[in-house]
């Protein structure tokens, strides 16, 4: 078992492991590298021998204790028909969506053309030390669906109209997708991850009153998938702000990955039935050591005696420097000599 896995099951509670979402990417430069020359962000997510090596990539230069793998959420609506892609100005694109489209699909299919990535897992996992965790991951439905039938505008607000006039479409496809998205999990557990985290990046953007039935029923259901297979879960519920506590009592999954809305002395005090992850905010890496260093404190001294593993509350901002990061990551390890 890796020390996430014990961390995670709470069989280990005074270690504090550390790795970082989007720690595969472009804030390194051995990334842009092989960036620059594959301009075509899906096909280089589908180039089994490229995803591993930029996967290995943040635990060659940081040795951190989880490797995440080199993919993105948007390839389950890709492979369920959606043309995907990225542009530099607006981020992802998909095609309109097509509910008739949608329903023509089958499971062999959508394992076939996710299969890249699932050698992608293979190849990395041979070349990872055996005490190395794997993280796959996935988005959840209502994160998906925003991107899929775009539903909000360039401001990050959701598009109301957009909402009202198709939420009556949404529970059988959230259904479906739960469906298409344990079947990738599994695929992906089985190829040889440790652990599995659940992007709902968006949850923070629902209306009050669809909170239970668009984030906490659809991440219960995959996270009761998970645990019927053994599969440890992290579910981060992004923007939720308090709510994270209702979250935590009805999903019940093995970890939560904080926000950087969410003071850690209140997820001390409200989150207890749950291991906790991240929180930190990725903008404190831009700024001086002492500051990075301070906070970073703050999150290690709230959690001292709880299991814990450090990360920050989204993903690393491009622009932050290696040299920055190093200094976080030795200044945690030297924290956990001493303790
Ligand atoms: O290191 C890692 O975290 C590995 C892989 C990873 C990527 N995307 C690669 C990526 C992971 C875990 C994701 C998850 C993801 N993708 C989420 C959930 C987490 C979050 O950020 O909220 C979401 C919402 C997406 C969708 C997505 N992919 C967006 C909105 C964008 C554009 C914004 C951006 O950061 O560029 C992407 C592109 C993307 N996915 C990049 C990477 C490394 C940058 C692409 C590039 O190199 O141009």
């Amino acid at each position: 078992m890796t020390i996430i896995e014990k961390v995670l099951l709470k069989k280990n509670i005074s270690f504090k492991p550390i790795w970082f979402m989007r720690q595969a990417g472009r804030h390194l430069p051995e990334f842009r590298k092989i960036r620059n020359k594959n301009r075509d962000f899906v096909k280089l997510c589908f180039n089994s021998n490229l995803s591993s090596k930029i996967s290995l990539q943040p635990i060659i230069r940081y040795n951190l204790d989880a490797a995440i793998i080199f993919s993105d959420i948007l390839l389950i609506p890709f492979a369920l028909g959606q043309k995907l892609k990225f542009t530099k100005k607006s981020g992802p694109i998909l095609s309109e969506f097509n509910t008739n489209k949608f329903k023509k699909n089958d499971r062999k299919k959508f394992i076939k053309k996710l299969s890249p990535v699932y050698k992608c897992i293979k190849i990395t996992r041979k070349k990872l030390k055996k005490d190395k965790t794997l993280i796959s991951f996935v988005g959840a439905p209502w994160t998906l669906l925003v991107y899929m039938m775009n539903l909000k505008n360039s401001f990050n607000k959701i598009n109301n109209k957009k909402f009202n006039s198709l939420r009556k479409n949404f529970k059988p496809l959230v259904n479906n997708l739960i469906k298409y998205i344990c079947l990738h999990i599994d695929q992906q557990m089985k190829s040889g991850c440790n652990v599995v985290q659940v992007f709902d990046s968006w949850a923070g953007l629902l209306p009050n009153g669809y909170l239970k039935s668009l984030c906490y029923e659809p991440n219960a259901k995959i996270v009761k998938f998970c645990k019927s297979k053994k599969y440890p879960v992290i579910c981060f519920p992004k923007g939720i702000k308090n709510n994270y506590a209702s979250f935590a009592k009805f999903v019940k999954p093995n970890a939560l990955n904080l926000d950087r809305n969410i003071k850690p002395s209140w997820a001390k005090r409200n989150l207890k039935s749950v291991v906790l992850q991240g929180g930190m905010d990725p903008q404190i890496l831009l700024k001086s050591d002492k500051i990075i260093l301070k906070t970073a404190k703050k999150y290690l001294d709230a959690f001292k005696n709880v299991p814990y593993i450090f990360n920050l509350g989204h993903g690393i901002n491009p622009r932050t420097k290696p040299k920055k990061i190093l200094k976080l990551i030795n200044f945690v390890r030297r924290k956990n000599v001493k303790r």
